[in-house]
């Protein structure tokens, strides 16, 4: 098998007394869609910001492409701002609130870190972010702040802006959580498309019929471990664990 884009290995988390995460040893590979899945408070966002390093493990390591990021010291693993930095550009962030910066248009949100963070000519980046925003369908909406657009399509030019640091991996935290049922749709079309494209990703959501069709790996995350792993099939479908079952039970209103 090729070599992963992401290994973890180890991974702990702790929040003071609390230990969030509790060993987790996971490998993506180029073009997976991982849906991670667990109960509120489960570790599914410390996982992912984990991943990126807006927060830093308290133990153990992750590896991008074979390199393991930070070096390890006698007291655990040291970072530099600039490497983190750059991970961040490699593995890129969605929100369940876009976090989208409010005095900016869509436009220059998208153009912001090409700028600021890449260090890219205006013009160029303004080119850049148009072409992004066409991505995803809202060319039209450039010059529109946030406040003047739906959460959908808030969401979607929060989509442009990761892709278009062109990251080589793209988490999603809950990316519809927070949207009116209505505009659900329309950002999994979005996902969807690069879920096609071949984009690797790690998705939690709650939206297991979509998990279901556009995963190819489900995790069930519970007790700061990956308690239940497997394909869509397996997981949603079979979980062959008890607190998996009894955590599908409550989505039996919704079927695939
Ligand atoms: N920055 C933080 N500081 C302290 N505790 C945190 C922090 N982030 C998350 N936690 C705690 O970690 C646990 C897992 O949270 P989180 O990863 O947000 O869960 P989930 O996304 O599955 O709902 C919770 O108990 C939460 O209160
Ligand atoms: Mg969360």
């Amino acid at each position: 098998m090729d070599q992963p884009i992401i290994r973890i290995s180890g991974l702990h988390k702790r929040f003071g007394d609390n230990h969030v995460l509790r060993g987790i040893d996971f490998d993506v590979q180029a073009g997976d869609r991982v849906a991670i899945l667990g109960s509120s408070g489960s570790g599914k966002s410390t996982l992912l910001r984990c991943l990126n390093f807006m927060e830093t493990p308290s133990e153990g390591q992750i590896a991008l492409k074979g390199k393991t990021i930070g070096r390890p010291t006698d007291r655990g693993m040291r970072y530099t701002q600039n490497e983190l930095a750059a991970v961040r550009q490699r593995v890129g962030m969605v929100f369940q609130q876009f976090n989208l910066f409010p005095h900016m248009t869509a436009l220059q949100n998208v153009m912001e870190g090409l700028t600021t963070v890449l260090g890219i000519e205006a013009r160029t980046a303004r080119d850049r972010a148009m072409a992004e925003l066409g991505k995803v369908g809202l060319e039209s909406k450039a010059d529109a702040y946030p406040a003047q657009l739906s959460g959908g399509q808030q969401q979607r030019v929060a989509i442009a802006r990761a892709l278009a640091m062109d990251p080589e991996v793209l988490l999603f935290d809950e990316p519809t959580s927070s949207l009116d049922p209505e505009l659900v749709g329309e950002v999994l079309n979005v996902i969807k498309d690069l879920a096609q494209d071949g984009r690797t990703m790690l998705l939690v959501t709650h939206e297991l019929g979509f998990a279901y069709h556009y995963a190819n790996k489900v995790l069930f995350l519970a007790d700061g471990q990956l308690y239940e792993t497997g394909t869509p099939d397996e997981v949603l479908k079979h979980p062959k664990k008890e607190r998996t079952q009894r955590f599908l039970e409550k989505f039996t209103a919704f079927s695939f």
